[in-house]
C-alpha cells in the first residue's frame, strides 16, 4: 500500500524497464535517425512527464503527442524538446501551436495559412510536416492524387511563417504477418516524396515508421521513427516476431484486499449474481473496477494473483470494486497484495491476456488503466 496513492490500488510504472526499452529501440533503429518518442495519451497511460524525462536522459529530442493539451502539459512541465502533434489542428486552435512551439501535421493549404498567420502574429515561424495518406485512410493528402497535392503544397511552401520540415505518413498493417500492404504504403510514400521533391519542394525530414515497422520493416525507417507501444514493453501484435526486440513491460496494476469474508455455498457476489459459491468460500474485495480500466467484459475470464496463487474474479467487475474467490489461498488476509496485471516472478497476467480475453489490444488496456489509477513510479 502506498500512502501517496491515497487508495489501495495503483498502476506501478517501472521506469528502469522503460529505460531498458528505450535503449533496445535505439539500438534497433540505429543512432543516425531521429527517435520520436510517442507519448500521447499520457504515454499510453504510463505518465507522459515521467516517461519524457527518461527519454530525455537517453538523448531523445523529439516527442509526439495527439492533442494540444498533451503538448501544453509537457511544455508546462518544462519540456523544451521538439513536440509533434500527430493529429490535425483546426484553424480555431492554431494560436496554441504558435504559443507553445508545437509542430503540426498539415494536409491543407488553408489550414497552413491560418497557422502561418498565427505564427506571424507572435513573430514566429512554425515548422510543419506534410501529412500523406499512403493507406491508413485517416488524414493526409491522398498519395495517389499527386497533381492536387503538389499544387496545394506549393501554396504552403510560399507562406511566410510556416516552414515545411518534411513528410509524415502512418502505417496501417505493419504489425501484420503479411507485409504486402505495408510495402504498397512504402511505394506510395516514396512515389509521393519523389514527385514533390522533383517539383522543387524539399522534404528534408521523412517519418513513417511506428513500432512494428521498427521491428520488421527496415526500409521504412527513413529520417525519424515513431515508436509508441514498444516503449512501454508491449508488442504491437501477436503476429510480429518478438525475437526482433527484447522488451520489458513497464506497467503493472496492483491493489490490496480491503475486505474478506467467509461464506456458505449459495452465497452470491456482484451485479447480476454471476458468481454463486458452490462450496464454503473466502471472498476478497478489491477497490478497483471498470472505471479504472479493468474491463467489465473480462469479468467471467478474469484472473488475479494473490500470494502466489492464480484466483478467479467472482462475478461482474463493478465500477470501482471487484470480488475475488480466494478460497484456495492459505492464510489470506485483509491488506494482502493482489496483482491485477503483472507478475510475481512465477505467474503472469499480461496486458495481452486481458486484451485477448476482451477482444481488444494491449494499447487500450494500458491507456485505460492509466486514466484514474494513481501511478507509483519505481526504478
Ligand atoms: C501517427 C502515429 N504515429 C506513431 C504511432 C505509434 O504507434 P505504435 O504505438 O504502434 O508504435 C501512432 C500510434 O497510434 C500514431 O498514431
Amino acid at each position: 500500500m502506498y500512502k501517496e496513492a491515497i487508495r489501495p490500488a495503483w498502476a506501478e510504472i517501472n521506469l528502469s524497464n522503460f529505460d531498458y526499452n528505450v535503449k533496445q529501440i535505439r539500438a534497433k533503429m540505429g543512432n543516425d535517425r531521429e527517435f520520436i518518442g510517442v507519448i500521447k495519451a499520457d504515454a499510453y497511460g504510463h505518465g507522459a512527464i515521467q516517461c519524457a524525462e527518461v527519454l530525455r536522459e537517453n538523448g531523445v529530442k523529439t516527442f509526439a503527442i495527439a492533442t494540444l493539451q498533451e503538448a501544453i502539459t509537457l511544455r508546462e512541465a518544462g519540456a523544451t524538446e521538439r513536440i509533434i502533434c500527430l493529429g490535425l489542428t483546426p484553424d480555431m486552435y492554431v494560436d496554441i501551436l504558435a504559443q507553445y512551439d508545437i509542430i503540426p501535421v498539415v494536409d491543407d493549404s488553408r489550414n497552413a495559412r491560418a497557422i502561418s498567420d498565427a505564427a506571424a502574429a507572435r513573430g514566429k515561424t512554425i515548422d510543419c510536416l506534410i501529412a500523406v495518406d499512403t493507406g491508413m485512410g485517416r488524414i493526409g493528402y491522398l498519395a495517389d492524387d499527386l497533381n492536387y497535392a503538389i499544387e496545394d503544397i506549393r501554396r504552403i511552401a510560399v507562406l511566410p511563417n510556416i516552414r515545411i520540415l518534411g513528410m509524415f505518413s502512418h502505417m496501417a498493417t505493419a504489425d501484420a504477418f503479411d507485409k504486402t500492404f505495408s510495402h504498397e504504403q512504402e511505394a506510395r510514400y516514396n512515389r509521393f516524396y519523389d514527385a514533390v521533391t522533383q517539383a522543387g519542394i524539399p522534404l528534408p525530414f521523412r517519418t513513417l515508421a511506428n513500432s512494428a515497422s521498427i521491428m520488421e520493416l527496415p526500409t521504412v525507417l527513413f529520417d525519424g521513427c515513431r515508436p509508441g507501444i514498444i516503449l512501454y514493453g508491449q508488442y504491437p501484435s501477436h503476429e510480429v516476431d518478438k525475437n526482433q526486440l527484447s522488451l520489458k513491460p513497464v506497467m503493472q496494476v496492483k491493489a490490496n484486499i480491503v475486505h474478506l469474508k467467509y461464506v456458505p455455498p449459495g452465497f452470491s457476489c456482484g451485479y447480476g449474481r454471476k458468481f454463486i459459491a458452490n462450496r464454503p468460500s473466502a471472498i476478497a474485495t478489491v477497490g478497483l473496477g471498470y472505471a479504472d480500466g479493468y474491463p467489465r467484459p473480462y469479468s467471467a475470464k478474469a484472473r488475479v494473483i494473490v500470494n502466489g496463487q492464480i484466483c478467479n474474479v467472482a462475478g461482474n467487475i463493478c465500477m470501482d470494486q471487484f470480488m475475488v474467490d480466494v478460497t484456495d489461498v492459505p492464510g489470506v488476509k485483509v491488506g494482502d497484495e493482489v496483482i491485477v496485471m503483472g507478475t510475481d516472478g512465477v505467474n503472469t497476467i499480461s496486458a495481452d491476456d486481458i486484451a485477448d480475453a476482451t477482444g481488444t489490444i494491449n494499447y487500450e488496456i494500458t491507456c485505460a488503466f492509466g486514466q484514474r489509477l494513481p501511478k507509483v513510479f519505481v526504478k
